[in-house]
């Protein structure tokens, strides 16, 4: 047994001294420091000196990687993007900045601004062979399932930037990825409907053209609307990074292994796909439109306090955040706005909604286990009203995210500390036994 004696401060030159009750061995821990939040004890030499590995199932206590990037401060709803606030970013940013930010380190100028957004848009396009993949699924299938197989695909299309040690391939593949995920996305959408794939229009802003490909049709001129195209692009900032969470971290383990950066984000999509992550926005409409209305919203909350049930509030609760989601205030805000603006007047799923964080934020059981709304809770009201269809929901949090995957897959290729990620584990299974053939087998 080993036991922990804190670090007496957490300055660097700070160390946690182990000790191993067993045999009185006594290991002195580094404690490094970051700019803020907890510092973390390096316990790379662990295993050498004592033996012994860490136990962490689901990384509750594991810092994967040093980042440079977003910044979370869970107890106190702070989100920071190289340090700059979630809510000053979608107040006077657009998308294309925070793109430029996440990827490069700091927001553009106007005159890199304009060169960024030229070097991006120039990619929209898709090499026309792509298309044909789309034939390949059923109409039926979901935008995920579509998003994961194209992209994976791009692989094969786009040899000139799969080299990852040449920082202008992974610059242009980076650009790649950013430019083509909503055209994939749209397509992927028109398909579903039977209708023609719209090509991008690289006059529009990035939100301007995903909407033009996923609403526009061919045989008429698609106005885009303003305040939609600024919700969604607020949207689209709002989800555009998040830390080591699971799809970024899948993206970290995939690229560790020198696989492509089109692999590499294609198995983050798959990741995201799951309701416990992205997939939660889906799911909180799905729940909505259960409950039906808002006078079933205190039984509906009787099922999820009750363990039996299995049964779980979606939209609610964070691993890190113990506090309301700094994302889901803005949405939360901006809802209202975009639903006045498309006329819609007394949305039933919005007033279940309201309903149920108005019970759940007085109920011990959510109090207790510090569960706020997070970004999924209002996003897909939001979608709805912008005529997304549910299944479309998880796909637009993919195109978002693409730049947080894509910014954080180059940073630990850039990273020298960065080896191949190889998790050890507590092996439970049967010892050593001998072998029983065939014919001897009960
Ligand atoms: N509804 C009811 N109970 C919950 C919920 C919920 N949404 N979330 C957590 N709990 C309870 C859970 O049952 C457990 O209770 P107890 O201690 O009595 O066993 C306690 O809270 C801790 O839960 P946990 O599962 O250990 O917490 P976690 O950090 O592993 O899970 C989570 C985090 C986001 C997966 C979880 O809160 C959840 O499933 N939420 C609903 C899905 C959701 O909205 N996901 C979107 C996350 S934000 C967008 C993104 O990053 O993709």
């Amino acid at each position: 047994m080993t036991q922990a004696s804190p670090a007496p401060n957490a300055a660097a030159g700070a160390t946690v001294t182990l000790t191993d009750n067993a045999t009185g061995k006594k290991l002195d821990l580094p404690v490094i420091k970051g700019t803020v939040g907890p510092s973390v004890v390096d316990i790379r030499k662990l295993y050498g000196a004592t033996g012994y590995f860490t136990f962490d199932p689901g990384y509750t206590a594991t810092g994967s990687c040093e980042s440079k990037i977003t910044y979370i401060d869970g107890d106190q709803g702070i989100l920071l993007h190289r340090g700059y606030s979630i809510e000053d970013l979608t107040e006077h940013c657009d998308f294309m900045e925070v793109c430029h930010l996440l990827l490069k380190g700091e927001l553009p100028n106007a005159q890199q601004k304009a060169k960024f957004e030229d070097d991006v848009t120039r990619h929209t396009m898709l090499h026309e062979q792509i298309s044909r993949f789309f034939t390949g699924f059923r109409r039926d299938a979901h935008p995920m399932a579509v998003l994961c197989g194209v992209v994976g695909a791009l692989s094969a299309f786009y040899h000139d930037s799969l080299n990852i040690e040449d920082p202008h391939q992974r610059m242009i593949a980076s650009y790649r990825l950013i430019a083509k995920m909503p055209t994939i996305a749209a397509m992927a959408y028109k398909y579903s409907i039977g209708q023609p794939f719209m090509y991008p229009r690289n006059d529009l802003n990035y939100a301007e053209n995903f909407l033009y490909m996923t609403f526009g049709v061919p045989c008429e001129p698609y106005k885009v609307n303003p305040v939609v195209a600024r919700a969604l692009d607020k949207l689209f900032i709002l989800h555009a990074d998040h830390e080591q969470n699971a799809s970024t971290s899948t993206v970290r383990l995939a690229g560790s292994s020198g696989a492509n950066p089109f692999a590499c984000i294609a198995a983050g999509i798959a990741t995201l796909w799951g309701p416990a992550h992205g997939g939660a926005n889906e799911a909180v409409l799905k729940m909505l439109a259960e409950i039906g209305s808002k006078d079933k919203v205190p039984e509906f909350i009787k099922r999820v306090k009750d363990k039996n049930e299995g049964v779980r509030l979606m939209g609610f609760g964070h691993r890190v955040y113990k506090n309301y989601d700094p994302r889901a205030t803005v949405i939360r805000k901006d809802c209202h706005e975009v639903l006045n603006e498309l006329g819609v007047k007394n949305e039933p799923l919005l007033e279940i909604a309201i309903e149920l964080e108005r019970i759940a934020l007085q109920d011990e059981y959510f109090a207790q286990r510090k569960l706020f709304p997070n970004v999924d809770f209002y996003s897909g009201i939001i979608y709805k009203a912008m005529n997304f269809p549910t299944a479309m929901f998880t796909a637009l949090f993919a195109v978002a995210r693409t730049v947080g995957w894509i910014a954080q897959w180059n940073e630990m290729i850039e990273d020298p500390s960065q080896k191949i990620g190889r998790p050890r584990q507590l092996y439970t299974g049967p010892d050593r036994r001998p072998f029983v053939p065939l014919h001897k087998r009960a």
